[in-house]
């Protein structure tokens, strides 16, 4: 459908827009062309959040050098469309679940409506199904699309659909972990990711706790190879983001202050255990580790003589070596005050990769003579001489 009774148009489309909002039924609102008085402003896109049970609408101003969030209520947002719309933006694009609609005003200021079926939307109810799937994030967050997850009409690329299940589940557990450990009420945040290579968990990171809890997080990357480091401060420059950072440095001298959730996941082999040292030393409040490798243990094994049997073939011994390096460290870090769980990080991905250790601080102080008993007790029973953590928080002690 297209016509031209420009006020009749501008009525239709916000009263459109409303709808969706109303109903639940918006994907996103992009308003461009804009020619306001607000210098640099180029667009503002608009999509559906959720804030303690209240349904709000997010507002993303891009500027040419900076992004700004607004949350408004939707009375707010269909005030602004009628102030807005004709004046200030001469484009506006709205694409419900039902719907895609186009309103854009001509040089004259006449006002032309297209308006048909989203038929993307109705045509993919597996995507559908997949974005109710994977709710932590939404799928139209501007670091997506430039980390590649994502093209430019916020979907899924799909070589990058493992990637996007595993940051899915990462911000999953984070949020858990944020809730119990009452993080969520701090003013501030800093936040740790040591081995963060290419920052796919770390841009979501910082994204979760700026753009969902609102909190101004201080997000620090450290990365072993300095063409990475490059590539991700200029990524986060290219977004105009602030409070995240990328340094080029080995865990193991990296000189941490105060650290309220450390993450290092899949920095390879030992590197794990400095970093889970490091969140120690620093207090943090959350430490969330997804081990790689497992180099150290494997050689020291000794085969107790009742398990010899299982453990003469390879596989065994090296499943063996990476329940003992893992459950070792769970047990380190119970003795070090914190509440530990291991879990699998992602169902039916069957690999080394793919176990997460997650620690959280305890309130109160809890006596630890028992554990370090089990730890003393396992490390004989297997003959193991040295557990990189355990060394290092001898060391430090
Ligand atoms: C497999 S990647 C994981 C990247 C990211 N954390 C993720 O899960 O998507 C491991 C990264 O850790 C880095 N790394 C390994 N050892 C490190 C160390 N000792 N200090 C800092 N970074 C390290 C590597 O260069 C690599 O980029």
């Amino acid at each position: 459908m297209t016509t031209d009774s420009s006020a009749e148009h501008t009525a239709i489309f916000i009263s459109d827009c409303q709808h969706a909002f109303q109903n639940g039924q918006l994907q996103r609102l992009i308003l461009s062309k804009y020619q306001g008085d607000e210098p640099e402003l180029t667009r503002i896109s608009v999509r559906p959040i959720n804030l303690k049970s209240t349904a709000l609408l997010s507002f993303l101003y891009e500027y040419r050098s900076r992004h700004v969030t607004k949350n408004m209520s939707i009375e707010d947002a269909v005030r602004l469309l009628h102030r807005w719309l004709g004046n200030d933006f001469n484009n506006a694009h709205l694409i419900s679940t039902e719907w895609e609609i186009q309103l854009r005003f001509n040089k004259k200021g006449k006002a032309l409506l297209n308006k048909h079926r989203n038929k993307t939307n109705n045509q993919t109810e597996t995507q559908q199904h997949n974005r109710e799937k994977n709710r932590f994030v939404e799928q139209s967050r501007p670091y997506l699309q430039a980390l590649g997850i994502t093209d430019q009409r916020a979907q899924i690329i799909p070589a990058m659909s493992r990637k996007w299940k595993q940051i899915n589940r990462f911000i999953e557990v984070l949020a858990g972990a944020i809730n119990t450990t009452g993080l969520a009420t701090q003013k501030e945040l800093h936040i740790a990711d040591f081995g963060s290579g290419k920052a796919y968990l770390t841009f979501a990171l910082h994204d979760y706790l700026h753009d969902q809890l609102h909190i101004p997080a201080q997000v620090t990357g450290v990365e072993l190879r300095q063409e990475l480091v490059d590539l991700c401060n200029k990524t986060a420059a290219n977004l105009a983001l602030e409070g995240i950072k990328f340094e080029q440095g080995d865990v193991q001298h990296f000189a941490a202050q105060h650290i309220n959730v450390m993450i290092a996941l899949h920095a390879c082999d030992t590197a794990t255990d400095h970093a889970i040292h490091m969140g120690i030393r620093s207090g943090a409040n959350i430490i969330m580790c997804s081990p790689c490798c497992h180099k150290q243990i494997r050689p020291q094994l000794k085969s107790p003589a009742l398990l010899a049997p299982l453990l003469q073939h390879g596989i065994h011994l090296g499943q063996e070596a990476e329940m003992l390096t893992d459950g070792l460290r769970a047990l380190l870090l119970e003795a070090h005050g914190y509440d530990t769980k291991v879990f699998e990080f992602i169902s039916l991905e069957h690999t080394s990769k793919n176990k997460m250790i997650l620690a959280q601080k305890r309130r109160q102080p809890q006596d630890n003579s028992e554990v370090l008993q089990q730890i003393a007790g396992i490390k004989a029973f297997y003959g193991i001489q040295e557990h990189c953590l355990e060394r290092l928080l001898q060391e430090s002690a």
